[in-house]
């Protein structure tokens, strides 16, 4: 048994024992309802700025009342929120803020326990990561997806179906009054994407890792089992005060092992990579993109959601989700792991009914006999870069191409827009200055939109690089995170247009076809990128962010083994 650690704030011989009880007395708080009760925080990322987690309000109230249930006293405490669509430059710039955020209040309050409350994108990922460092017992309930979306006859997923419909308004296949219908069609109740998009795989993956209780990850966020999950989640909580397991009891190698198992197996997101590797830093577990090569090389493709495949979270949910997805990968995961729910992976695992087979393969049945993702290295990316071969064009998978390339978002997109831009299917197209000190921030501009010249042909997919990420809702023939970018010098700064650029999926590379003398003449040229900030948290970003192929968290938070 662990001794409560909010006994240290109401030690009855410290004046401030007393003036904090007064605080709670002040509240309505009876002696009865606090005294000697395990405080469980509940860490809300609930926001009117972050749309997919605004219901986490009436999540948090289902917590609470599991909380009161076992017998213990919750407060429920904010967060920095980040929200995917509202946030500028990128979300994905805040997110060790948000961690360090999330592991501060943990650490400075009289917490025995935390249910932290996340969904869209980046907010598990800080969630886990400032969990990870606090290391004070704590489980995760996602937010859960929206409902499936429709639209005249059609079921469509955000993000995914977004961007297709997007395409036919840019070629005028739709007009205005089709996009304002579109608008209220594809997202139709509260929760986040509901493809397998970045929080859908982040769900998945805090399941996988043993984060939640068994059967969290899936259920709609208009559920009423997502309500019951959060209170059985709180009451669960109460128990974890004193009897653990702490995060990093429950984040081992064994279940990151597991959960890119899960990840691969899903075809997930290409972001849960950047994720896992800061979460992993955090808890001392060494992990690298050899890992996510190795184990997505023996991880079929199960799931047939979209972008890759047809179906929704939804579909998903109803099939049994990720319990269900686990059960039939039982053979390639370590079901000795341990999870917050006091019991092993193995454990937890229930029969259960399987309703739609299409959904979620078995072993036998699998889309895929390996992951989606695949690690390129080469003189263009020493360190690594991804490409999500689930959602690229079997026939680019291996291109050779000249490059076109854009130095901003701003330049990619006036081009690409421009009918007149002269561009081939077999070109190549260079995004730089994108990653986490170009962008700045690390933006989702990966997923290059296709130039409008060729869709007018009705070419549907062409090879496109960056050292950006994309959504994980996107889809296409795109490579990403190449690490080191160019603003630091990767040799993705030396690529010039016209280049001959070759990309072998079978053998892993990704090349830029020049003489070592040619690069070299370029390098030594080579004018230094400008920093974004010279003051700030942005400052900070700068200084210490690592690159993509490290998890891009800052040098500093990483746990020293
Ligand atoms: Fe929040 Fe997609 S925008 S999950």
């Amino acid at each position: 048994m662990r001794q409560l650690r909010s006994l240290d704030w109401f030690d009855p011989r410290e004046y401030y024992s007393f003036a904090r009880k007064s605080t709670l007395r002040a509240q309505g708080l009876t002696r009865a309802a606090t005294e000697g009760k395990p405080v469980i925080g509940i860490c809300n990322t609930a926001s009117e700025l972050n749309p997919c987690n605004r219901h986490l309000t009436q999540v948090a109230e289902a917590v609470k009342r599991g909380v009161w249930a076992a017998g213990g006293f919750p407060c429920e405490f904010p967060v920095i929120s980040l929200g995917e669509m509202f946030l500028k430059p990128s979300a994905m710039l805040y997110r060790n803020l948000m961690s360090m955020d999330v592991e501060e209040m943990i650490r400075g309050n009289p917490l025995d326990a935390v249910v932290l409350l996340g969904g869209c994108d980046k907010t598990i990922p800080a969630l886990l990561m400032g969990a990870a460092s606090a290391n004070i017992p704590a489980l995760v309930v996602p937010g859960g997806p929206m409902l499936s979306g429709t639209f005249r006859g059609q079921t469509l997923g955000s993000g995914t179906d977004g961007r297709k419909h997007f395409d036919l308004y840019r070629t005028g296949k739709l007009n205005d009054d089709d996009m304002a219908e579109l608008e209220c069609s594809i997202a139709r109740s509260p929760g986040h994407c509901m493809v397998m998009g970045t929080a859908s795989s982040m769900a998945l993956v805090a399941e996988a890792l043993g984060m939640t209780l068994p059967g969290a990850a899936a259920w709609p966020a208009v559920d009423s089992r997502r309500m019951a999950i959060a209170e059985q989640s709180g009451a669960r909580a109460v128990a974890m005060a004193t009897a653990g397991p702490e995060p990093r009891e429950v984040l081992t190698s064994i279940a990151f092992h597991n959960a890119i198992t899960a990840l691969m197996a899903a075809g997930a997101s290409t972001n849960a990579v950047i994720h896992l590797l800061a979460i992993a830093g955090r808890a001392g577990v060494p992990l690298s993109l050899d890992d996510f090569e190795r184990i997505s090389a023996l991880s079929p493709l199960l799931v047939d959601l979209k972008p890759h495949g047809r179906y929704l979270m939804e579909d998903f949910a109803y099939a049994g989700g990720a319990q269900t997805l686990l059960t039939h990968l039982s053979p390639l995961l370590h079901l000795d792991a341990l999870t917050v729910s006091g019991h092993s992976l193995g454990q937890n695992m229930a029969p259960h009914r399987l309703h739609s087979q299409d959904v979620i393969r078995r072993l036998d049945q699998a889309l895929s006999p390996d992951g989606g993702i695949k690690v390129l290295r080469g003189n263009l990316s020493p360190n690594g870069a991804l490409i999500k071969v689930s959602a690229a064009s079997p026939h680019l998978l291996e291109s050779r191409g000249r490059a076109i390339v854009f130095n901003s978002k701003d330049e990619m997109l006036a081009r690409v827009n421009d009918e007149s831009f002269p561009v081939e299917p077999d070109n190549v197209l260079v995004l730089r200055h994108a990653g986490p000190h170009g962008g700045p921030g690390f933006p989702e501009w990966g997923q290059i939109p296709l130039p409008k010249s060729l869709m007018a042909r009705g070419i549907t997919d062409v090879v496109r690089i960056s050292d950006a990420r994309m959504s994980g809702t996107s889809y296409g023939t795109v490579v990403l995170h190449i690490s080191p970018e160019a603003a630091i010098g990767g040799p993705l700064s030396l690529v010039e247009t016209g280049d001959p650029i070759h990309l072998s999926v079978a053998s892993r590379s990704l090349t830029l076809d020049l003489p070592e003398a040619e690069l070299a003449r370029r390098a030594a040229a080579r004018v230094p990128f400008q920093p974004h900030y010279t003051r700030g948290y942005g400052q900070l970003f700068l200084r210490h962010v690592e690159q993509a192929h490290l998890g891009c968290d800052f040098d500093f938070l990483k746990l020293n083994p």
